[in-house]
């Protein structure tokens, strides 16, 4: 590739505006923009209107530029961009874990047919360089389980409602997160757990080979946490942490984002605001750890700087553990301890194999007990609004 390389944007949001600081602040990067795409004529830029453009061809087509990065908030536009671009030759960086989570058959067949590459390390926890560890460090039959905090907006919710007390502090966090630049265009996708989902199926595919439909991610938000749930969680020595979590068992693979109570002894415990961390349990390493800013302008930038950095020296994605021989299916038939706070007649109807704590009393009732993961997402209780629903970790 040409030096210095030239740059084709698409979006100029949080993390665009991220990676156009970032360019600008550290010369010798030997990277510059050529044009950025964006959608609204009307809003106000804080650069000149001469670096923008509303056509995606003008990027697209443009003989000069080396590599697109698309940093946009919609999958589905996203996807079109991703592939014009690798059809016309182009390598490819971008950050969109919901594109790349739901579409991860079609790009792995977009770069079997163009020889582009496409990298995406900024789409899972931020600035943590996860998928490239998983990719080349980590051999597939070693690793036993990979768990993550992996939303940033989440965590800071949740330090927040731990630290606090909890009461009105919920909106409130939510507030600060989305101003500070961490959470999604829509929160939903944070607090409803459909961003962690994103990056599960991500992680499962590079951890492990197995490329899992995110339906298929055992997923449940936080929206339902109530002061009691933290207090039961601190009364348990532990912290209430949405984690992502996929394990390795019976040669099977099974996968979840959801709340869970973390002991306080856990590192991933002390993980708190928009600092994210990632688990990694293998056979003879053991526990390793890896901590970063998982979201945000800056953070987020970084990742995809380094990826544009890495196409330089014709890094690419082998994918080598999606070939392997042994590739495992998901199995979500696996016991788990959970926490269902909710109304009595929907938590015992959860079909429980076994009930260590029932308690009754004027702040909720709840059960903590051993359940069939597939199970507990089939009972009515997963499902319902009111219902707080957290696994239980024990390691
Ligand atoms: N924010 C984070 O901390 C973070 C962290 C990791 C990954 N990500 C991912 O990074 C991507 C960008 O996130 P963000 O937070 O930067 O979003 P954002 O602040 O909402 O900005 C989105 C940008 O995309 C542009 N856009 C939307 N649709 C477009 C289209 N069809 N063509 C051209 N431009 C279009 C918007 O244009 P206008 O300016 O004209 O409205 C805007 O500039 C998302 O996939 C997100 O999941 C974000």
């Amino acid at each position: 590739m040409k030096s210095p390389l030239q740059i084709g944007l698409f979006g100029f949001g949080t993390v665009g505006q991220g990676l156009y600081d970032v360019l600008r602040r550290t010369p010798g990067l030997q990277s510059e923009i050529k044009r950025i795409c964006v959608k609204d004529h009307t809003k106000q830029r804080p650069i000149d209107a001469s670096a923008f453009t509303y056509s995606a061809s003008d990027i697209i087509e443009d003989p000069d530029v080396d590599v697109v990065v698309e940093l946009i908030d919609d999958a589905d536009a996203a996807y079109e961009i991703v592939r014009a671009s690798m059809k016309y030759g182009k390598a490819v960086v971008t950050a969109n874990k919901r594109m790349v989570s739901t579409r991860l058959p079609e790009l792995l067949e977009l770069q079997r047919q163009t020889g582009c590459p496409l990298l995406y390390e900024a789409s899972t926890c931020g600035s943590i360089p996860i998928i490239r560890n998983l990719e080349e460090y980590y051999d597939n039959d070693l690793l036993s389980g990979i768990t993550g905090i992996v939303n940033g907006t989440t965590n800071f919710i949740l330090t927040h409602l731990t630290r606090r007390g909890a009461d009105g502090g919920y909106e409130s966090a939510l507030r600060e997160a989305a101003a500070r630049g961490f959470a999604e265009s829509d929160p939903t996708l944070d607090v409803e757990a459909y961003d962690a989902a994103f990056k599960t199926v991500i992680l499962t595919a590079h951890a492990f080979g197995a490329i899992i439909d995110v339906n298929s991610v055992v997923r449940r938000g936080i929206t339902a946490i109530a002061p009691f749930d933290v207090r039961v969680a601190a009364s348990m020595g532990s912290v209430v942490k949405l984690l992502s979590r996929v394990v390795i068992r019976d040669g099977g693979v099974s996968a979840v984002a959801i709340p869970t109570f973390v002991p306080e002894g856990n590192a991933l415990a002390s993980i708190s605001h928009e600092v994210n961390g990632v688990r990694l349990d293998a056979a003879f390493s053991e526990a390793q750890l890896m901590v970063g800013k998982g979201a945000g302008g800056g953070p987020t930038a970084s990742a995809v700087l380094s990826d544009i950095s890495a196409l330089r020296y014709g890094y690419r994605y082998e994918y080598r553990k999606l070939k392997g021989s042994e590739v495992p299916t998901l199995n979500n038939h696996v016991d788990v301890v959970a926490y269902v706070r909710g109304a009595r007649s929907i938590i015992e109807a959860i079909p429980w194999k076994q009930r260590r704590i029932d308690v009754r009393s004027t702040d909720g009732d709840y059960i903590i007990g051993t359940v069939e993961l597939s199970s507990l997402r089939e009972s009515t209780a997963f499902d319902d609004a009111e219902t707080f629903v957290a696994l239980v970790l024990e390691d």
